[in-house]
Formats: structure tokens, sequence, C-alpha cells
């Protein structure tokens, strides 16, 4: 960032939040995807979330709505009477569980007071992203989403905390001294200009972090193994299962969105096909799609996938509502007609295991594991075998070399086990997804030509 310092305000915990929920009793006309959440439970997660911010739950307040206030997001009689058991109580931060737009939030600061925060669920999560982001891709996403949020919400009161949180409460503030101000631009239009330079700098570093892993992916591709996302809600056990399944020891922990970066492991199946499974970014409930965007390598990894395993945490009261918010999520990001195998998790916390998540079985392909027992893998390693196989059609084909765009193709779409290049073109032995038979049916080889 050289000496352009900017103003980045963090929560420094433990501090003390307050939460605010609605009880939509319609759903705002294209807010979210229908849920049937109720607020007691999304605000349940909230203060989950919160928790796992690092943050002390001091309060709870929930109001009755038809629609979101214009200014105020809740009533403007709510938002006083927040602010006043916010004094009383000492919050330093005040968290809606809903969106906030960034007329809310200015007007809610002004109510609440200089010294309060404002923060909504998707500022909530993008703290705890921060947090958790490993990796050198992860860390500038998580970086640029931040500051695309944070560009249209920046009021006065904002940057002046986080100039006085950045100098130990200083005055003057930490580029007033810098002299970078220009001719009648006040500290606020700074930020947003320094903010927007960081944005374009961010992009362009993400692009090359990206070319690069998009040859890896390719050389993967090469290696020609199936691959299999693990998609789920946060907290469902993902990453426990992958560690299961493949005997490594990948960071798991009883907290929300602990996984950021994609993990890619090998897996052996029975019958002898290995495979690369993937463990990506959790899905949660209200989650905006452009912050799952965000995870362009989360994104990728299941867009591309020839089979999504659906992790589901059966022993949740909410398990059926999550499952809902992953299939809303896959839609969104196009990846809903991808084949999807369904494991039960956790059912070690039900008496009978066999009995359990019963009340999930009507979900598609269903197989009740416990990622922490090992109970039921094998019978999980068999399915995911068998629904391998049943995507893909084998195929034995010689390309002509003018065909490059079918041998690409196969490349892109297909496993291959063997690849010759030979006088009449390239034959090639591998497996391809049921739809693009068609296109390479003339060039089927029944039996391997010398
Ligand atoms: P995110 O990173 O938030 O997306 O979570 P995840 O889906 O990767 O979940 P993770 O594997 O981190 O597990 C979350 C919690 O559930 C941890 O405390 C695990 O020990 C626990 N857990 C996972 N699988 C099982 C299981 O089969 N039984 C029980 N009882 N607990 C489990």
């Amino acid at each position: 960032m050289g000496r352009e310092a900017i103003a980045k305000e963090t929560l420094s915990p433990p501090e003390r939040a307050f939460l605010v929920g609605v009880d939509w009793k319609s759903r705002p006309e294209g807010r979210y995807v229908e849920h049937a959440w109720s607020a007691a439970e999304s605000l349940a997660e909230l203060e989950r979330l919160a928790e796992t911010a690092g943050l002390e739950v001091i309060g709870k307040s929930t109001q009755r709505l038809d629609q979101p206030h214009p200014a105020t997001f809740v009533g403007k009689g709510k938002a006083e009477e927040i602010a006043g058991a916010v004094h009383e109580l000492g919050a330093d931060v005040v968290i809606f569980d809903d969106e906030l737009s960034p007329r809310h939030q200015r007007e809610l600061e002004a109510i609440f007071g200089d010294k309060v925060k404002v923060l909504d669920r998707t500022g909530l999560i993008l703290d705890i992203f921060a947090l958790h982001a490993n990796t050198r891709e992860g860390a500038l996403q998580v970086e640029l989403a931040q500051y695309e949020y944070r560009l249209p919400r920046l009021t006065q009161a904002w940057t002046d905390r986080a100039y006085s949180q950045q100098t130990g409460g200083r005055a003057g503030g930490a580029t007033g001294g810098v002299g970078l101000r220009g001719p009648g631009e006040t500290r606020l239009e700074l930020d947003r200009r320094i903010i927007r330079r960081r944005i374009a700098q961010i992009e362009r570093d993400l692009e090359e972090v990206r070319a690069h892993r998009a040859r890896h992916r390719r050389q993967r591709r090469r290696g020609g193994l199936p691959s299999v996302a693990l998609v789920g809600y946060t907290n469902a056990g993902k990453s426990t299962l992958l560690n299961a399944l493949s005997g490594s020891e990948i960071y798991v922990a009883d907290e929300l969105f602990a996984t950021l970066d994609p993990t890619i492991r090998r897996v052996d199946l029975p019958g002898g096909t290995a495979i690369l499974i993937t463990d990506t970014v959790g899905f949660i409930q209200k989650l905006p799609t452009t912050l799952i965007a965000a995870f362009r390598a989360t994104l990728e990894e299941v867009q591309e996938a020839d089979l999504l395993l659906h992790v589901i945490d059966a022993s949740h009261p909410q398990a059926r509502e999550q499952a809902r918010a992953v299939y809303d999520t896959l839609q969104e990001i196009s990846a809903s007609d991808i084949p999807l195998l369904t494991a039960l998790n956790k059912v070690d916390r039900f008496e009978d295991p066999q009995a359990a998540g019963l009340a999930l079985y009507d979900l598609p392909n269903t197989v009740a594991i416990s990622a922490l027992t090992g109970y039921g893998l094998e019978t999980l390693k068999l399915r995911l075998e068998e629904a391998l196989e049943a995507e893909m059609a084998r195929v034995k084909v010689q390309l002509p070399f003018d065909r490059g765009d079918l041998v690409s193709l196969f490349h892109e779409r297909g496993l291959i086990q063997t690849e010759e290049y030979q006088e009449q073109g390239t034959y090639i032995v591998g497996r391809i997804p049921h739809p693009l038979l068609p296109q390479f049916e003339a060039y089927q080889v029944k039996a391997r030509r010398r």
C-alpha cells in the first residue's frame, strides 16, 4: 500500500455487540429467496457468526415489519429504542441480520452516535472471511470484497473512527500529516479516491494469481482424474469429511467459515478409481451472490466439478432450510445441473444412525454418514464411484489433426486415460460426459488400431 495508508476499521475483539433482526410479515420482494427461517433462528445464527468474529453479544432486538423503512431500516421509533439500549448496555457495534443500504447505514449511525459502529450480516461475514483467509488469493479476494462493500458506505463518522483507531486516538489522522489530500479535498473524498485506486490494484494482482491457478487447474485436468466438489452449509462437516476420506489433516473447527480457500485432496475409491475432492467455502442463508462471486476460486471448482457432494449436518434443527439455502446458491452460481450426491452427516448424534436423518431421505441420492466416526464412509465411496461412472461415457477416439478443437474439448471436459499422437491423428482413450458423445461419435474406434 506504500504511503497511501487507507483507513481500515476492523472489529477489535472483544467488542460488545447488539444484534437486530426483522420478522418479515412477507418477504420483501426480490430481497432473498424464501428460506422459512424464523427471525429467532436467523438471529441465533447471526449470534454464532458474531461469536466466530470474537464479539461478545450483549443484547438483541427484533421487529415485525412489512417492508424495510427507507431511512432507518427498522421503524424510526424502534431505531431510537435500540439507541437507548445500546448506550445503556455500552455496546460498541450494532449488527443487523439483513442487508442495509448505504443510506440505512448513514441514518442509523446518525441516530446511534459516532462511537457506535453499524454493521450488517454481510459486513460481519466479510470480517470473518478476513480473519480466515490464508492464501494470497483468498486475502486479496476478501480485501477486494471489503473495499467494494465499504466504498458506498463510507461516512465521515466511519473515517474519523478508523483514523483514530489507527493513530491510537491522536487528532489529525494518518494521512492528514502526509499531505496526500488534493486541493479542497476532504478526508472522506481522499479515502474514496485511495480506495478506488486500491481496488484497481487488487484487481490487477488477482488477475495474475488467477492466471497462475488456471494453469494449475488445466494441468490437474490433464492428469485425468474426475473431480468432486464438496458443497454445503457452513459447519456441515465438509473439511472433516475430506480429512476422513483422504487421511489428511485439514483445519477443522467448530466455527462458521473455517475454510475459505479451496483445498484439494486425492482419494482412492474401492473400484480403483482415483478422484480429486475439493473442499470449498461454506454457504449460508442471506449471503449476497456478489460475495460468493468474490470467491471465484471456489466458484470455478464447483462449476467445473464432475460431481457435487452435498454435505448436510443432519443433526441440525434447520437441516432442511440449510439444504434449501445450498440449492438456491448452486442455482445462483449456475451449478444446479451438475449431478449431486447427498451425504447426511453427523448421524453419530442420533441413537440409531440407520434411522437418522429419516426426515431427509427424500433429498436426492442420500447416504447417511459420520465423518467423525467413519460410519457409512465405505458406502459413500462406492456411491461416489457409481455416480461418476454413470455420468461419463467411456470412449476411444481417433481425432484427425484438423479437429484440434475436439482434442481441446476432451481435455477440458473429459478424463483422459491414454493419449497418443499417431500418423492419422490423436488417439485418446478416456471418459467424457454423455451430452458430448454426439460430437465424438464419428471418430470412435472399436478396437485399438495399430
Ligand atoms: P466451514 O469451513 O464453516 O464451511 O465448515 P465445514 O463444513 O468444513 O465443517 P468442519 O469440517 O470444520 O466441521 C464443523 C464441526 O462439525 C467441527 O466441530 C467438527 O468436529 C464437527 N463434525 C464434523 N463432522 C461430524 C460428524 O460426523 N459428527 C459430529 N458429531 N461432529 C462432526
